[in-house]
């Protein structure tokens, strides 16, 4: 449930937690009022979040007192509060504002500690002010800064105090304690029980104890059951039919079956007794409630006092606990009260591993002698890089298409939308969009011929193999003396570079450009080509690192760099251009961040957006900077390699021609190169989101070993 004084929030609200907002309630509350007269149920929520919001209301006991009243018992609540009230930030700002000013219950205004002090409390205040609205005062504090000066903020914890309540588990009826009258240890246990229920204060009722030979003709409706049936051996993995109808009857009749056995706990050695476990689990989802409890004990003769102890222990956290989801299985050991838990163990997982191996998995190590397998990347299920594999390709026999080459990969790049794939943010199944490699196959009337050494930029990826095809208009040769590893380095970036700075944007000498994300492989690819046509460049990063590496790389300063994670970027863009903008923005940054880049825009500016997420969200863009006769473009690669192939062909050229006119220019730097059998890995630091350079894949990496799923074709 999500609230707040006005659904103005709530729209925004469900575009920020749209994943999960299916599972959302949005409803108005204003806490000067009673929750219950707003349509909010009385302790229906065992966890209640404010965030810097309690304090700011008329009176502060009585919310609390509102906030606990929908909480149930033992509920918490966990406030965000600005409890550093050295801090004059939020009084300066916030005290503008009447709504800081509202606080005028009696005790605030007589009370001297509090005289001169706006709404906000210190957490010593919080913990007087809690308890006299029924909470526990403050279960923890979590502070934002150890040091006092940096401090501001607490995330306080508190709980709604667990008042006594008359539990109707435990109505006037005698808690029926079941037993086999020829067993010395479940006598004994009951005697016991007894004795302690008849002392005890909470549960207050009494107690009888019930032989199972005569339990058929008894009414258990409305009862408490303690069934000690089972302590000396296991009674339902044999039980006859006659006394299991007894049995059922108990336990669908009775209100809680509190149910001891010996061993049928985890780890314990009677697998028999284990049919409890079964039997309350299906009786348990049969009732429809949770009201059967096993608990397992270590009971003997010399135990009775802990085995008793733990039984009313047990029982009193159901009777606590009613109408709730609570525990149903528990074990005693050595007085502890345990509850069983899934908990990972390693080598039932190795086998698992094991087992699922492909049967047909072989290892292909690169650089062996004899035919060279045809295989590339793919996944078994999006989402989990760990089932990233390499699997054979089965057409590769198949003759090539028009205008169609086959390359020998030699190093292939690794881009954020092979990443985005694998981690099933966007639909596709292939992987690895440009490389470099060696032209292995040709149709007659071929430009190329086998033996070629050309870079390739292609839509349908497969580049993460040991062989790609792609249309001829996606394919260039490469300098004979441009290494494969930079020449992968190239085609992808570069082409988004030249497209969107030359074709579109038309950026001209003197103009000033804002390319996002700067350290990245299209960031640096654009740094290069702006300056080249004589551009002023200012970029965005994201940490302090990438900043250095554009001082040392492109001779940066710091004035034209600035910070891609939040909006500050938007007033350095102003203060760094006479409040201008920017001619011309290469835009990959999404939401709030897009339209803060898009008001950077100057007048005739032309903005290219390469990022998408908003087009593919289909999300709304703010009209205003056009009336500045600014214009915004999409770029998209595989737009271009689908629809106007002979364009793509264009732009492959002139970034060959940019490298062969400006000898300076590079790839972007530093490469990180990865052998192929730690694909996983070089996604894994791509996602991270702190890379710098270019990731590449070499598949020319001799001895390394790769698992080949489905291996039996082979090219000689
Ligand atoms: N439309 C097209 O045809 C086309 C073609 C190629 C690339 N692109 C897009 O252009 C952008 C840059 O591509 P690239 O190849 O230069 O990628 P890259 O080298 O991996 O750089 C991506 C950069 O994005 C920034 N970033 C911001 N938020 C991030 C997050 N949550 N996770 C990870 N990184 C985050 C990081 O830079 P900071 O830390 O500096 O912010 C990161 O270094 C990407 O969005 C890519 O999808 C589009």
């Amino acid at each position: 449930m999500y609230t707040d004084i006005s659904p103005g929030f709530f729209e925004k609200a469900k575009e920020r937690f749209n994943n999960v907002a299916s599972h959302m309630r949005f409803q108005k509350l204003d806490l000067e009022f009673d929750p219950c007269s707003q349509g909010f149920a009385e302790a229906s929520y065992d966890v209640i979040v404010a965030g810097n919001v309690l304090h700011a209301t008329t009176d502060l006991i009585q919310t609390l007192q509102y906030v606990k009243k929908l909480l149930r018992p033992g509920g918490k609540l966990i406030m965000g509060e600005t409890t550093n009230l050295d801090n004059v930030r939020d009084g300066l700002v916030f005290g503008l504002l009447p709504g800081w000013w509202l606080r005028e219950e009696q005790w605030w205004s007589n009370n001297e500690e509090y005289q001169d002090q706006g709404p906000l409390l210190t957490e010593e205040q919080w913990a007087r002010v809690l308890p006299e609205a029924g909470f526990s005062g403050l279960d923890m504090v979590f502070r934002d800064h150890e040091q006092q000066p940096h401090h501001r903020v607490s995330i306080l914890v508190s709980s709604a105090a667990d008042e006594h309540v008359e539990n109707p588990l435990f109505p006037q009826e005698p808690i029926k304690i079941l037993i086999n009258p020829r067993s010395g240890t479940q006598n004994a246990l009951a005697k016991g029980l007894q004795k302690i229920i008849a002392n005890g204060i909470e549960l207050a009722v009494f107690s009888e104890i019930i032989e199972f030979d005569t339990a058929s003709d008894i009414d258990y409706r409305d009862s408490t059951i303690i069934s000690l049936l089972e302590l000396d051996s296991s009674l339902l993995s044999k039980i006859g039919e006659s006394n299991f109808e007894t049995v059922k009857r108990i336990c669908l009749d009775s209100r809680l079956v509190l149910w001891l056995n010996s061993d049928a706990s985890p780890g314990a050695g009677d697998p028999e007794a284990d049919v409890a476990i079964g039997f309350g689990r299906t009786i348990c989802s049969e009732r429809g409630d949770q009201n059967f409890i096993n608990l397992s004990l270590e009971c003997s003769t010399q135990r009775l006092h802990q085995c008793a102890d733990a039984t009313l222990r047990v029982l009193r956290n159901a009777s606590s606990s009613l109408d709730r989801v609570h525990e149903s299985e528990y074990s005693e050991k050595d007085g502890v009260i345990q509850i069983p838990r899934v908990v990972p163990m390693a080598y039932l997982n190795d086998i698992i591993v094991t087992r699922s191996r492909r049967p047909d998995e072989q290892t292909y190590v690169v650089g062996d002698d004899g035919p060279k397998p045809c295989f590339n990347l793919t996944i078994e299920t999006p989402g989990l890089l760990d089932t990233l594999y390499y699997a054979e390709q089965a057409n590769y026999h198949e003759e090539l298409k028009e205008n169609e080459v086959e390359i020998e990969v030699q190093a292939t790049s690794l881009n954020f939308k092979d990443v985005m794939i694998a981690l099933g943010q966007i639909p596709g199944k292939g992987f690895g969009f440009d490389g470099s490699g060696v032209i292995s196959r040709t149709r007659p009337g071929s430009k190329f011929s086998v033996g070629d050494r050309v870079m390739y930029c292609t839509s349908a990826g497969g580049g993460f193999g040991t062989f790609v095809q792609c249309s001829e208009f996606q394919t260039e040769k490469i300098p004979a003396t441009m290494p494969f590893d930079v020449a992968a380095a190239i085609p992808a970036v570069y082409c988004t570079a030249v497209y969107s700075l030359d074709h579109i944007a038309r950026l001209k000498q003197g103009e000033s450009i804002l390319i996002h994300a700067g350290a990245g492989g299209v960031g640096q690819a654009a740094i290069q080509l702006a300056k080249i046509r004589g551009a002023k460049v200012f970029v965005t990063v994201g940490n302090e690192s990438k900043r250095q590496l554009l001082k040392e790389t492109y001779g940066l300063t710091d004035s034209q760099i600035f910070y891609s994670r939040n909006n500050t970027f938007a007033e350095d863009i102003r203060n760094a251009t006479d409040g201008r903008g920017v001619d011309v923005v290469l835009n990959s940054l999404a939401g709030e961040l897009l339209q803060e880049t898009w008001d950077c825009i100057a007048p005739f500016g032309r903005f290219v957006d390469i990022g998408k997420a908003d087009i593919i969200a289909n999300n709304v863009l703010p009209m205003g900077p056009f009336d500045r006769n600014v214009t915004f473009s999409a770029v998209d690669l595989v737009v271009v390699h689908e629809q106007a192939k002979p364009l793509m062909k264009t732009i492959m050229q002139d970034v060959l021609r940019l490298f062969e006119k400006h000898p300076h220019v590079h790839e972007p730097k530093p490469l990180h190169v990865f052998a192929p059998s730690r694909i996983e890995e070089a996604m894994r630091y791509l996602q991270g989101g702190k890379n710098t350079g270019k990731v590449v894949v070499d598949f020319t990496l001799s001895s390394d070993e790769l698992k080949v799923g489905n291996l039996n074709t082979c090219l000689a």
